[in-house]
């Protein structure tokens, strides 16, 4: 496994391989993997020839500061992971090297970035948008893998790639729990025991409210989630909602055609989880 700290180094090494006319599956990544990071790898590693993993925290997607400094970082254990799972390349720039310069780019995700984490967390998507298409200019992969527990982001970059022209195949891949069913997050390490013992609770709402459909109207079901959500001490439901699965328009009523997304975030103490379910 090679690792990559320029981006000239990296841009080199992958021109290289392209010319040998190898795929490159990337995997862009904020660190403190789990197994969710590496489901992707290996989605990306039976998908392409050659796997590229970034690992960079980056700065301009955080709307709070202090979500910047609490974000874990634990590269060498990162590194030594990715090399169980025979990841082939690593890319670990330094936020000098992704932004020389600071980055004034404003995109325009129209109606996507308007609900749900595009509401509550201004200027996220804008941060997203400008590190992917950043690595994705260094890295020039062919495809890339995205995990469907930040199931709007997946909607943005779709929509970033088609805004801007990228010839990349993007392939969402399926979350990952754990057995309590809690979604695996690089936020679940900075969960105390008894906010990680009662963050599972979340899934459980989610499951127990698919069984509810159609019995249950849509805005009565919004509110029994965040009601039972709320009813466990150690959780906080900012905000819930149920949306088409392509073009996050908000469901007025089941009947709407296309395939519907619950989808929640909540804070557990002071960390902030996010999930999603398919109904
Ligand atoms: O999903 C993430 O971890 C980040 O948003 C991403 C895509 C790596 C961009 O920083």
């Amino acid at each position: 496994m090679q690792v990559f700290n320029t981006k000239n180094e990296l841009a080199n090494r992958i021109a290289g391989l392209k010319k040998e006319g190898k795929v490159i599956g990337f995997v862009p990544t904020m660190g403190a993997l789990h197994e969710g990071h590496l489901s992707l790898v290996k989605a990306s590693k039976k998908n392409s020839d050659i796997t590229v993993v970034s690992i960079f925290v980056n700065p301009t997607q955080f709307n709070d500061p202090e979500d910047l400094k609490r974000y874990p970082r634990t590269l060498e254990q990162d590194i030594r992971l990715l090399e169980t799972v025979d990841c082939d390349i690593v890319f670990a720039p330094s936020v000098e090297e992704i932004y020389p310069e600071p980055d004034t780019r404003k995109f325009d995700f129209g109606y996507l970035e308007s609900v749900m984490e595009g509401a509550k967390r201004p200027g996220h998507f804008n941060g997203v948008g400008q590190v992917v298409s950043r690595l994705f200019d260094i890295v020039s992969p062919d495809k890339a893998f995205f995990g469907m527990k930040d199931f709007q982001q997946v909607a943005i970059i779709k929509y970033m790639v088609k805004q801007l022209k990228y010839n990349i195949e993007i392939i969402p891949c399926p979350i990952v729990r754990e057995e309590s069913g809690l979604a695996k997050s690089s936020r679940n390490t900075l969960l105390d025991e008894e906010h990680k013992k009662n963050a599972p609770h979340i899934y459980a709402t989610l499951k127990k409210a698919r069984t509810l459909v159609p019995a249950m109207e849509v805005k009565e079901m919004k509110k029994w989630i965040a009601d039972e959500i709320n009813r466990n001490p150690f959780l906080e439901t900012e905000y819930v909602e149920i949306v088409d699965d392509t073009t996050l328009k908000v469901t007025e009523n089941w009947a709407e055609p296309g395939t519907k997304v619950a989808c929640v975030a909540v804070y557990a103490g002071k960390i902030r989880l996010i999930d999603n379910i398919v109904f």
